[in-house]
């Protein structure tokens, strides 16, 4: 797939909000930059708990955010992560994320880059991370 021009920016928003990781317990930091529809951004990080369960994984930290801001329609989102401070490999996004995406996205044409370096990234949709995925069309 083509690289779209707003790929860049994303791809370093994702890297640079990885410093605001809350990974006390994992020391396993995570960014991303999800962008929407209208060209709105909105970045996430991880958030650990003490009590281990509620933590929000950086995806659905963007994912929140942009919908309790009002955005609903999204075009794709940029992932970085890693335990050391340079990410070492490709950072998938975990199952209750993509599930996430799921209830918000097309998983036709949303698109998951996951980011290794500012010029290393691979793109998927979000059909070939979650397949036969379920959504809001299967409890009509
Ligand atoms: N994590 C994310 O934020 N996103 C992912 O895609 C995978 C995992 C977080 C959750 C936890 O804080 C840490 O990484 C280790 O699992």
């Amino acid at each position: 797939m083509d690289k779209n021009n707003y790929y860049n920016e994303i791809i370093k928003m994702a890297i640079d909000v990885r410093n605001y990781s809350y990974s006390p317990y994992s020391g396993f930091k995570v960014g991303a930059c999800l962008r929407d529809k209208e060209g709105n951004l909105f970045t996430g990080c991880n958030i650990e708990n003490a009590a281990f369960s509620p933590t929000n994984c950086a995806e659905r930290t963007a994912f929140f955010k942009a919908v309790s801001e009002g955005s609903r329609e999204f075009e794709c989102i940029a992932i970085a992560g890693g335990a050391s401070e340079k990410i070492r490999d490709f950072c998938p996004p975990c199952g209750v994320c993509r599930q996430v995406m799921m209830e918000f996205c097309d998983p036709v044409t949303f698109k998951i880059i996951l980011v290794k370096s500012e010029n290393e990234y691979r793109e998927m949709l979000l059909k070939d991370l979650l397949p036969e995925g379920f959504g809001a069309l299967n409890i009509k």
